[in-house]
């Protein structure tokens, strides 16, 4: 039998209690969490959001209390109405915050019974995550996982209260939307009245903020879920959330000042943490030529050295040659490692490389009078010496190298620069290193499609002076693009856009869209852009990736109440699921197996 909670009002959460509120009479409600049974004396911690009461069942005080006490198992949902003690001195558990009082208890209701939960209601427990994700109902009644939750609540709602304290206002845009090339692969959703036809769900609410500033609201901002159908990781969900804003009269100096005050209140009002504003800003040229990649980590140095000037004339063919192919040598320079790494060590560095495409990673370990390595006897002392200077060497070093086209060698030291970081532990988990990388490129070439495609999206505007690049030379051509980036994870992205019909109409052509195609996919953007449209720029936050470093969680599952697993699959519910025939024919669809 269970009973009900009539008559028996809660008064307090089980840890929203001060010194005050000893010698009080209180009701509190929540969840079985242990339960001590000494004989005469039970003690139960009730547990809700707030935290842990420590309630007391004395059979000396009240024996049929007592007795009925006796049923409760753990995670049972329970009243409890009782006056507020002080513990004895040598009883004060200094670990709860609620350590030093009692709930002497007066009256209980057992609201519910539970069985035997599948996983322990516990902080950091090291359950399988696909139980733990079965059972998502019980996980996030974990005190590591309530907190995730409660943190992005606060940051959504400083969102909310920044950008309306800016002037910016809240507008929701269509779910159900008509697919336009974005990136990712659309997820699609078919029409029962348009035999035929289908909706896309929204990769990002990119278009209609556009013409959101076209319609004159100036500054918009929404927290809009999206929808990608790639291949998830750690950091990526088939759906998830961003931060996404729009401003009108801006360049990028603005958009960038403007996030970066939601980010220091952020971190100041949610984790106390003070940051430094302006952020550190590189273009990313200098990203790519120091650390590798568009999303550095720079918690630690270990920076790219260039040498190709040094090895273009090489006798070691490895080298020159990849330079006489248009690529480049580089190397890192593992401060201490030659003395620290086992062969066998450097020769999985050699084989880590080779997952980025590298075909091999040459290097030397320098000793204290002499060098280890297997390509200084093709290269000319001289080379070896000015290598040797640049990379900063000395004794204990060990020099890594790979020679290939300017992506793999980027690609392939930017990771080997992570994995050494993660061996040598260099990377300080209380650091918060945020920056801007600017001066993305333009347009990227596909080699598969063979043809110029938008780096960012189709609408991000050119920078000004490389806009007769366009037809000279578009790889070099750079945009007025921005990602913010924190220890490494691409925190967010945005741009500028174009304003000018023109010249929309010269990139969709660029990047292969005929006219027709433009108008069909787009056509409704180009058509608002008829009619006034103001210079215009935004940004979109990935809000998931935001609460994971703030939580120092280690994935962004962690941080979503129901996310999918690897297959884009929900455990819990276990969507995506086959539908009625009926459903299916009133869509006109048919499977075939
Ligand atoms: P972008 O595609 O760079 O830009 O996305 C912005 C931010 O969203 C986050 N993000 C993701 N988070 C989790 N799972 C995913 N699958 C995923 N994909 C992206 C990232 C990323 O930085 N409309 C533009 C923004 C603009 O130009 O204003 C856009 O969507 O943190
Ligand atoms: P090889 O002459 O092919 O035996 O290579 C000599 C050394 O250079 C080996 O340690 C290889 O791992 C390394 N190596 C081979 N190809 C490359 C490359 N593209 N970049 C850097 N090192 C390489």
């Amino acid at each position: 039998m269970v009973e009900n909670m009539t008559g028996m009002k809660r008064t307090h959460r089980c840890a929203d209690l001060t010194a005050e509120h000893v010698g009080k009479e209180l009701v509190v409600m929540g969840w079985a969490h242990k339960r001590r049974d000494l004989g005469g004396v039970i003690f139960i911690d009730l547990r809700d959001i707030s935290g842990i009461l420590q309630v007391v069942f004395r059979s000396e005080l009240d024996s049929a209390l007592h007795h009925k006490a006796e049923q409760i198992r753990s995670e049972y949902v329970l009243a409890v109405r009782g006056t507020l003690v002080n513990r004895d001195e040598e009883t004060i558990n200094p670990n709860l915050p609620t350590g030093k009082w009692e709930l002497v208890v007066k009256e209980l209701r057992i609201l519910s019974r539970a069985e035997t939960p599948p996983i322990l209601i516990e902080e950091g427990i090291d359950t399988n995550e696909a139980v733990r994700l079965k059972y998502r109902f019980l996980d996030l009644r974990r005190p590591d996982m309530q907190r995730n939750m409660i943190l992005r609540h606060r940051v959504a709602k400083i969102a909310r209260d920044y950008y309306d304290e800016n002037g910016f206002l809240e507008i929701e845009t269509p779910v159900l939307m008509k697919s336009t090339p974005e990136g990712a692969r659309d997820y699609l959703v078919p029409s029962r009245v348009h035999t035929g036809k289908f909706f896309a769900l929204p990769q990002s609410p990119q278009l209609f903020k556009q013409i959101l500033m076209v319609s004159g609201f100036d500054r918009y901002f929404q927290i809009a879920k999206c929808f990608r159908d790639e291949d998830l990781r750690a950091d990526r969900q088939p759906e998830f959330t961003q931060i996404d804003l729009e401003m009108s009269f801006v360049e990028v100096s603005d958009v960038i000042a403007m996030n970066e005050g939601f980010i220091k209140r952020c971190f100041d009002e949610v984790l106390g943490i003070q940051l430094q504003t302006p952020f550190q800003q590189l273009t990313y040229n200098e990203a790519m030529e120091r650390y590798g990649t568009d999303k550095p980590d720079t918690r630690f140095g270990l920076e790219l050295v260039d040498l190709s000037d040094i090895v273009k004339n090489s006798g070691f063919k490895v080298f020159s040659d990849a330079i006489a192919r248009g690529g480049s040598v580089r190397a890192l320079n593992a401060k201490g490692c030659g003395a620290k790494f086992a062969r066998r060590e450097i020769d999985a560095l050699g084989e880590f490389v080779k997952i980025y495409g590298a075909k091999g990673m040459a290097w030397i370990s320098v000793e204290e009078n002499s060098l280890k390595s297997v390509i200084t006897k093709f290269l000319a002392e001289e080379e070896t010496n000015r290598i040797l200077e640049k990379v900063g060497a000395e004794a204990g070093d060990l020099i890594c190298f790979v020679a290939d086209t300017d992506d793999i060698v980027f690609d392939a030291l930017g990771h080997l620069r992570l994995e050494i970081a993660r061996k040598l532990n260099l990377i300080d988990d209380n650091k918060m290193n945020f920056l801007w990388v600017t001066e993305f490129p333009l347009l990227e070439y596909d080699g598969d499609e063979k043809r110029w495609v938008a780096k960012h999206h189709p609408f991000t505007s050119p920078m000004d002076e490389d806009i007769d690049l366009l037809d000279t030379d578009p790889g070099k051509v750079r945009a007025k693009a921005y990602d913010v980036v924190l220890n490494g994870v691409e925190l967010g992205g945005g741009s500028i856009r174009i304003h000018d019909q023109e010249l929309q109409r010269k990139i969709f052509s660029r990047i292969g869209f005929s006219e027709e195609e433009a108008k069909d996919r787009f056509g409704f953007l180009l058509e608002a852009f008829k009619y006034g449209t103001p210079p215009h720029g935004g940004l979109a936050f990935g809000l998931d990736r935001l609460i994971m470093l703030m939580a120092k969680a280690s994935s962004i599952r962690d941080v979503i109440a129901f996310p999918k697993v690897q297959n884009s699959s929900c455990l819990m519910t276990g969507a995506p699921d086959v539908v009625d025939v009926k459903q299916l024919k009133e869509l006109h669809i048919a499977i075939k197996e």
